[in-house]
């Protein structure tokens, strides 16, 4: 592109637009390198405005499944847009949601037969929420909490935030926010129970006998029985984001932790929400992650990958129980009044067959195993390094937590901001990815090759060797 028009775009971006968790005054006076300007992608790689490619490493922003310019997926959008691009589900249907809810309800478990359309992951939860808490007020019980985790993240609406645990995207707005029960974070590679700094805060007795396998005692879900054990009559619902806590730097959680906490919820009678909306679409090497563990839930949030990463699409999926619990005159008001101008839209629910189809027809997740396993070996490779204190992957999402000192586990000084400078100097080499804090994410679309992960990791070992 000829740079004159491209100090122009650049100028009005910082002029005229606010990002998203970003820091303007650095977007705006502070930011030495230019803004990339991405003008097309294909694959596995977004091409910016002078041409140059870079791999995509966190499929933009963790919703890209199949790659950029699936030929399938564009056809399927370009041909419904000559049928219908939008129109209202208020009254309406349509034959891409129809066929769409088939598609779920064949993939999902057999206890959910429902599905709930939207359009954001954040507002898959917010209807959960609401939809739990009603269930309740229908059954005549006063409940008015939730239970979730410290570190937990579902979204940025207001309830999405109030069952959300990162201190550091929440607290401001805590005073505005419903209570929720928070336990803690099954974060054993910084587990204080470890390091024995402070004292179990619950007494709970027997929690050995927990079927998890964290090399410990099962602090953390004891300190989930302990709170539902007191409170179970108070909690509408626990929510969980399945096998990884993936925005608080992919925490993932011991094997078993998930099957446990939903064996709590079923013994002490509150509903449980499971969080797919980062996990869902093949993410964790199965099409959902609560098949690791033979999980059903009460509810099921999906969106990001269900469209291929095309166009915003998000589903509430529940059960029988819950809906019939709605049903009755208008004049008894059990409606469920909660809806958005673009629920369910054709394009989205088109690119969504699309993808289901795809992920059948071309055997996505069998292909899959084969690159998580050479994505596991390259890892176990790279966690040897001197300023890498863990690293946690599930399928093909990855947090590398970079440390200063690997025996003390001592972080960088949070000024330093290590984990962002490493991933910015990380596009000179025509890599895209993000950090979280201090941990270096990625997060692979499905269809990644062998090839393109050892770029990746071996491009971060270059710049860690640096450092
Ligand atoms: C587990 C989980 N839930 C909800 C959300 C919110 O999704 P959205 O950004 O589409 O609102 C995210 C986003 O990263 C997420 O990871």
């Amino acid at each position: 592109m000829d740079n004159e028009i491209k100090q122009k775009l650049i100028k009005s971006d910082k002029d005229n637009i606010w990002h998203p968790y970003t820091q303007m005054a650095d977007w705006v006076n502070d930011n030495p390198s230019e803004p990339l300007i991405i003008e097309r992608a294909k694959g596995s790689y977004l091409y910016d405005v002078d041409g140059k490619k870079y791999l995509d490493g966190v499929s933009s922003l963790w919703v890209n499944i199949l790659g950029h310019r699936n030929p399938k997926i564009d056809r399927a959008i370009k041909r419904q847009i000559d049928k219908v691009s939008h129109t209202t589900f208020l009254g309406l249907t349509h034959e891409p949601a129809i066929e769409l809810a088939e598609k779920l309800l064949n993939i999902l478990p057999c206890n959910i037969e429902k599905i709930f359309y939207s359009d954001n992951g954040s507002t898959a939860v917010e209807i959960a929420l609401k939809m739990a808490y009603q269930y309740w007020l229908f059954k005549k019980e006063d409940r008015k909490m939730f239970l979730s985790l410290k570190n937990a993240y579902h979204g940025d609406t207001i309830g999405a935030v109030s069952v959300g645990g990162v201190d550091s995207f929440h607290a401001n707005f805590r005073s505005l926010l419903f209570r929720s029960y928070f336990a803690m974070s099954p974060y054993c590679y910084r587990c204080t129970y470890r390091k024995k700094e402070i004292k179990f805060p619950l007494n709970v007795n027997g929690f050995k006998d927990y079927n998890v396998q964290m090399g410990c005692q099962g602090e953390c879900i004891a300190q989930v029985e302990a709170i539902l054990k007191k409170n179970n009559k108070k909690i509408v619902a626990a929510i969980i984001e399945p096998l990884n806590q993936a925005s608080a730097g992919m925490i993932v959680m011991p094997k078993g932790y998930l099957r446990e906490y939903s064996n709590l919820c079923k013994r002490y009678g509150v509903l449980l929400i499971c969080d797919e909306v980062a996990t869902g679409f093949g993410r964790t090497g199965k099409m959902l992650a609560i098949e690791h563990e033979n999980v059903k839930p009460d509810f099921i949030c999906l969106s990001k990958g269900i469209t291929g990463g095309y166009v915003p699409l998000a589903v509430t999926a529940t059960t029988n129980e819950i809906y019939n619990t709605f049903l009755g005159k208008y004049e008894e008001l059990k409606t469920f009044f909660h809806g958005h101008s673009y629920t369910a839209n054709p394009i989205a629910c088109a690119a969504a067959n699309s993808v289901i189809d795809i992920m059948k027809q071309d055997k996505i997740l069998e292909k899959l195993q084969s690159k998580i396993r050479y994505l596991e070996k390259k890892l176990s490779e790279l966690s040897k390094h001197s300023k890498i204190g863990d690293i946690r992957h599930c399928g093909v999402m990855v947090g590398i937590e970079i440390i200063e000192n690997k025996e003390t586990r001592k972080s960088y000084d949070s000024k330093l901001n290590i984990g962002a400078k490493i991933c910015d100097s990380l596009r000179e080499h025509g890599v895209i990815i993000r950090n979280l804090g201090d941990v270096i994410v990625l997060f692979l679309h499905l269809t990644v090759t062998k090839r393109e992960i050892s770029k990746i990791v071996d491009t971060i070992k270059t710049k860690l060797d640096a450092l």
